[in-house]
């Protein structure tokens, strides 16, 4: 155990590891949790958001399948399990690395309707109208999720499609009990599911208008029908035939701009990983239109010249110097990212090693730098949810696969397609619906990241791996929409630097900064009040904020064992064998 870490934060990181207990069947004897570290493994290890799509991942292993085919099949038991997330009306981002160190970016994000338009939400004053980007039918993108998990599965797959596809059909036709924070959801947004979907999207709401509690069995029939037609035909269950027509009726019934054409020409993109290294280890993640992968690259460099372990966990200096990069890279984010196929993102000059130290030469020993006075680094080409989920995954063989998964809002634009039983996602609200106009997530941005028909909308999703010496060591990523950034840095910091446990590392209060607005987003227990304190007198705004994210991990032991991290935020779960 780390003697840095204050004796708050220990108390409830040693109270973490419970949550992550493994509910596969009881022949999964390898899978065992001590009081640091999270539930181990001996060979393959399922970290997912929701019990049952962990499970259904397992059992895809156990049956002889890869990592690969654990995922498609955990993607879909999501889309059931977890309606406030997981989707196949969304998209998201799927990093791999093989056992023979072959890797992989798959971009199956959702993209901009042909109809959409630069300035489609912005009321006749020129302001961003409220609430148009953020839910209902004029918020949604163009789904990605059906077709990238057939891509995935037709480049590396090995079960058949219909094997992997199949638990989930079979999960959303016999239900499953709701966890107690799904149920929360669920009843939360019951007001809001009834007025954007007039036909009463009855799987979601509770019988007789009452509320859903915990435990009780939640069933989605048409769901089940969606994922059927797609277990047997492939892209062509979704984007085609039946769904495609109660999709593109939903559009037309709500005044959305999807068609049946925006659905067709959609197509998923296999894009190159980008490498960079941190303390010896070789840190792989996703290339734009994330734009996680590049500030978690440039943060780490900045970071690296300081002597965390020294400064300590969640010290003054600690956080200072870490605040300080993230101001500087989200600051740059907000300038120069956006989808690299509609515009030139200055890639080489963001990942340059000089480029990053010259950027944390302005940061004041013992102050900090106010973000009205920083802007985005200059001379570089001119261009550029919080309710997301990740899964991470590494099979028998050691094949990895890190991916993030996202409807962006909790259950994205609220709408659900009628007779299809799915919701969309409110992607479009991730574009910069005006420049310099916060979002959903107060992230501004500027032309790089404007709307236009086709385009991708800007991510934070950052799924990562991290190898050493050419062997797999660490499978990381996380929901939390503009946090997702910081969140995946603390925990690789957490791990690289102040020696924790995956477990530990995951539950760790956090903290956060995005250069506007100028705050540093503190959880429970982040920091002492003396280390707040300290940090107002260097100028700091400490923002106190409720949890965010919900990373889940998965790391090589030292002794070859894999240790599940899976976050204590949320329902998220660990299992292996
Ligand atoms: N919708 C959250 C993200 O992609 O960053």
């Amino acid at each position: 155990m780390n003697s840095r870490l204050p004796l708050l934060a220990l108390a409830s990181l040693l109270s973490c590891t419970t949550a992550s207990s493994p509910t596969a069947s009881s022949t999964a004897a390898a899978a065992a949790a001590d009081a640091t570290l999270g539930v181990t493994a001996a060979q393959a290890m399922v970290v997912s958001a929701h019990p049952e799509a962990s499970r259904i991942g397992l059992e895809i292993l156990r049956k002889g399948g890869n990592a690969y085919d654990a995922a498609v099949a955990v993607q879909f038991a999501l889309a059931v399990a977890l309606p406030v997330a997981g989707n196949i009306g969304g998209g998201g981002f799927l990093l791999y690395r093989g056992r023979n160190g072959q890797e992989g970016a798959l971009d199956f994000r959702e993209t901009a309707p042909a109809a959409a338009s630069r300035d489609m939400y912005l009321d006749a004053q020129g302001n961003v109208a409220d609430g148009l980007s953020t839910a209902g039918h004029l918020a949604v993108g163009v789904p990605g999720t059906v077709a990238g998990m057939e891509a995935l599965h037709k480049k590396l797959g090995k079960l058949s499609w219909a094997d992997v596809v199949q638990p989930a059909v079979a999960l959303a036709t016999r239900g499953l009990a709701l966890t107690a924070k799904e149920a929360t959801g669920l009843n939360a947004n019951r007001a809001v599911f009834l007025k954007y979907n007039p036909q009463k999207p009855l799987a979601y709401l509770a019988a007789n208008d009452g509320t859903w509690q915990p435990g009780d069995t939640i069933r989605y029939p048409e769901l089940a029908q969606t994922l059927a037609r797609v277990r047997d035909q492939g892209r062509a269950g979704f984007y085609e035939g039946r769904t495609a027509d109660l999709l593109a009726a939903e559009m037309q019934r709500g005044r959305g701009l999807i068609t049946k054409q925006d659905l067709q020409n959609y197509q998923p993109k296999w894009r190159t990983p980008l490498h960079g290294q941190y303390r010896g280890y070789e840190v792989t993640t996703f290339p734009p239109p994330s734009s996680g992968g590049v500030a978690l690259l440039q943060m780490l460099q900045m970071l690296e010249p300081y002597n965390l372990r020294q400064a300590g966990w969640h010290s003054p200096t600690g956080v200072h110097l870490i605040t300080e990069a993230e101001r500087r890279v989200y600051a740059d984010r907000a300038t120069y990212l956006g989808d690299p196929d509609f515009g030139r993102v200055p890639m080489t000059q963001l990942l340059e090693k000089s480029y990053n130290r010259q950027r944390m030469t302005t940061t004041r020993a013992h102050r900090a730098t106010p973000s009205r006075n920083l802007t985005a680094g200059p001379n570089l080409p001119a261009y550029e949810s919080d309710q997301t989920t990740h899964y991470s995954i590494v099979d028998a063989q050691g094949n990895a696969v890190s991916c993030t998964t996202t409807l962006n809002g909790s259950y994205g634009s609220k709408v659900v397609v009628a007779g299809a039983g799915f919701l969309l996602n409110n992607e479009m609200d991730d574009f910069s619906a005006k420049a310099g106009t916060p979002n959903a997530y107060g992230l501004v941005g500027g032309r790089a990241n404007a709307i236009a028909p086709g385009k991708r909308m800007l991510s934070s999703m950052t799924p990562a791996i991290l190898t050493k010496n050419g062997k797999l060591q660490l499978v990381v990523g996380t929901p939390g929409g503009s946090t997702i950034i910081t969140s995946v840095l603390q925990t690789i910091l957490h791990v690289l630097d102040y020696d924790m446990s995956l477990q530990q590392a995951v539950a760790a209060p956090r903290l956060h900064h995005q250069w506007l607005p100028d705050q540093i987003d503190a959880e429970k227990d982040a920091l002492t009040p003396a280390v707040a304190d300290s940090l107002r007198q260097r100028g700091y705004t400490i923002h106190p904020r409720g949890a965010w994210g919900r990373v889940d991990a998965i790391r090589v032991l030292p002794d070859g064992r894999l240790e599940g991290g899976a976050d204590p935020r949320g329902d998220d779960t660990a299992v292996g064998y």
